[in-house]
């Protein structure tokens, strides 16, 4: 039953969406009355989102995908229009995070990687869906995910920044792009999740190098003292609440903005 936010009628593409903010995201969208297309590397994965989607009731389609490969993207953002005949709404969020290593020390192929998922990512799922939407003529929402870590300055991570970054830019250029065909461009930064982009042994160990098994309960305070608001991290629903409000007709002469949800993390 939607809410607040009315998406019935809709149909929407959610790259990176069988866990954390993705699936959240996609979640929230069809409980809006959209019906969603989900997809990430994985086919099992894939499956595993679906079967719990249609438990809910959800209308949903779903199709390994990596956005790192742009034939697989055109038949993701191809089977979602054969299925529904439109697409209007689009939440470019897969990406990866890197280390907190010196940039001069950070390996080429590393760099490469990273810019390739989480930026020429995005570029290749608009570019697939992007001239969907203007044939349809239907207008739309398109939601980059960026991050707080483009907002803000320290070292470390300047891969994922540049990448985070690149997305704000793009963002700005499609939304002034896109407006005559009233497709709205925005990009949605989060301070940090609670998902297992953050939630794993690697970043607790880069957090903690002090303990030699350092978990989740360990790294709070450390989490805590980036964000304004005293808490640790959010929960991916409110990263995807803003996304749903974004993609309705509540914000519907919102267009090219950045929009934190950073517990005020950038003014600390
Ligand atoms: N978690 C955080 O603290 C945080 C903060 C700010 C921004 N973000 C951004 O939000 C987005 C989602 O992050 P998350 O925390 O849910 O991460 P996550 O690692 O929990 O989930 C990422 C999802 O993307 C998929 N994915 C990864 N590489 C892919 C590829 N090449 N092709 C297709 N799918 C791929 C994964 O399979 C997974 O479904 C990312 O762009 C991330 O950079 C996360």
């Amino acid at each position: 039953m939607a809410g607040l936010f009315d998406l019935t009628g809709k149909v929407a593409l959610v790259t990176g969406s069988t866990r954390g903010i993705g699936k959240s995201i996609a979640e929230e969208l069809a409980r809006a009355g959209a019906k969603v297309s989900i997809s990430s590397r994985k086919a099992e994965a894939c499956e595993q989102t679906l079967t719990e989607f249609r438990k809910q009731g959800f209308d949903a389609i779903a199709q390994p995908c990596n956005v790192s490969r742009k034939e697989e993207l055109q038949a993701l953002v191809d089977a979602t229009q054969k299925k529904w005949g439109h697409i209007d709404i689009v939440c470019a969020n897969a990406g990866i995070i890197s280390q907190p290593v010196a940039t001069w020390e950070i390996d080429l192929d590393q760099w490469r990687e990273l810019i390739d998922v989480t930026l020429t990512g995005v570029f290749v799922t608009i570019k697939a869906a992007i001239p969907h939407m203007i044939a349809a003529g239907n207008g739309g929402s398109i939601t980059l995910t960026s991050s707080g870590a483009a907002l803000i300055s320290g070292g470390g991570f300047a891969d994922y920044k540049a990448a985070k970054s690149g997305i704000l830019s793009l963002t700005r250029t499609l939304a002034c792009e896109l407006a005559e065909h009233f497709i709205r461009v925005n990009a949605i930064c989060p301070t940090a999740v609670d998902t297992p982009m953050i939630q794993n042994e690697t970043l607790y160990r880069s957090f903690r190098p002090d303990l030699p098994n350092p978990g989740r309960e360990d790294v709070k305070a450390g989490f805590q003292t980036m964000n304004l608001l005293p808490i640790p991290w959010v929960d991916a629903a409110d990263v995807s609440n803003a996304i749903v409000w974004l993609a309705s007709d509540a914000a519907r002469y919102i267009t090219g903005v950045t929009l934190p949800v950073d517990a005020g993390n950038q003014h600390k």
